[in-house]
């Protein structure tokens, strides 16, 4: 059994910089884009060279460590210094719209800055930031390790269908639905992974199929419109994804096609859990239909990988992400514990465990 792969890391102290694995590039290559200033960190999230609502969170809240190394090398006094980090912050919290957890990474650095002296140099602040990004990379790997003991307990045995990738690229550790399959082989079960391809970018095909060939654990690629045959045929014991964004009532966004896998999996009985830390939930939406859903370019479904799939003149609907209801969801898996069945109440008693 290898090592999970990790999605980023920092290199030096607080003038440093952030390595980020460029997910574009995988399976075929491990490179590693080097982020010495923001603008590489912004353009990294919004390009998925790092993606995955926890890594992007992560890399949002390295980004602010980047920002202060920014005012650092400029020379600039106190005042500038943190001025510079706060307008940095924005830029880097809207980077991708939809999951929640980056711009709850840079607040809370944005916080771990407004609890600082005024008079606190440049220099004390970058330290400061490094320490508070370090802290929430920390910890995710400890939400990551929660998730997967929370979620074995209530995964059936046998062989599941994810979407997309929610493993150790997408977070600080091993994953979250990811970390829930990894959990469950490391505690004996024997199974097949289904991963979905995940059009348009194939998060499923070149990201989660790589991390389980690497793990040893054996996956099966399908193509997105196979899954309905798939649940059809009666093997699979559940479906388990990720999410970017969920709302009080339990309604949650996941990658694109993640709704159509739901209610797959509710007209073939199929139980169909979610799977995420606290630091998704936005409970200050009611519903899904409040959540913003990033459209991207339509270049990602006319030329998938840059290979020409549609003529000259075609246009192109390229949704991110959907919104899948809460009575679609058997259960929710966090860090706490599992709500389940996904109620406005079992959410708010599992959050406040
Ligand atoms: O566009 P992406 O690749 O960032 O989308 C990622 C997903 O939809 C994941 O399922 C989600 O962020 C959970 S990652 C643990």
């Amino acid at each position: 059994m290898s090592d999970a792969p990790v999605s980023l890391r920092w290199q030096g102290g607080p003038d440093g910089t952030l390595d980020i694995l460029d997910q574009t590039r995988l399976p075929g290559r491990l490179e590693w884009v080097t982020c010495r200033d923001v603008e590489t960190v912004v353009e990294a999230i919004k390009m998925l060279r790092v993606r995955g609502a926890p890594a992007i969170g992560i890399a949002g809240a390295y980004g602010l460590a980047v920002a202060a190394g920014e005012a650092v090398r400029a020379g600039h006094p106190p005042a500038e210094a943190r001025a510079h980090a706060l307008a940095r912050a924005e830029e880097l919290a809207t980077a991708r719209p939809t999951a929640v957890n980056l711009r709850w990474a840079v607040e809370r650095c944005v916080g771990a800055l407004d609890r600082l002296p005024d008079d606190t140099t440049a220099g004390d602040l970058a330290a400061a930031l490094l320490a508070e990004a370090r802290a929430i990379h920390t910890e995710d790997r400890d939400l990551c390790n929660a998730i997967g003991r929370h979620g074995l307990a209530v995964l059936p045995e046998g062989d599941i269908l994810t979407h997309c990738n929610t493993g150790a690229l997408a977070t600080g550790g091993s994953g979250t639905a990811l970390g829930v399959i990894t959990a469950a082989w490391d505690a004996g079960r024997r199974f097949t992974v289904f991963a979905d391809e995940t059009r348009p970018l194939f998060q499923g095909s070149r990201l989660t199929a790589w991390e389980l060939v690497q793990r040893g654990i054996p996956v099966t690629v399908l193509v997105d419109g196979a899954a309905g045959h798939l649940l059809a045929t009666g093997r699979i014991a559940a479906v388990i994804v990720g999410a970017d964004r969920i709302t009080a009532c339990g309604d949650t966004a996941n990658k694109i096609g993640t709704y159509g896998l739901a209610l797959l999996a509710a007209a073939h009985g199929v139980p169909f859990f979610v799977a995420a830390p606290s630091s998704t939930f936005d409970l200050s939406l009611d519903s899904g239909a409040e959540i913003p859903i990033e459209e991207r370019s339509s270049a990602e479904v006319l030329a998938p990988l840059g290979v020409p799939a549609a003529p000259d003149g075609a246009r192109a609907y390229n949704p991110a992400f959907d919104v899948t209801p809460a009575r679609l969801i058997r259960g929710i898996v966090t860090e706490k514990g599992v709500a389940s069945p996904v109620t406005r109440d079992t959410i708010r008693q599992t959050l406040a465990t």
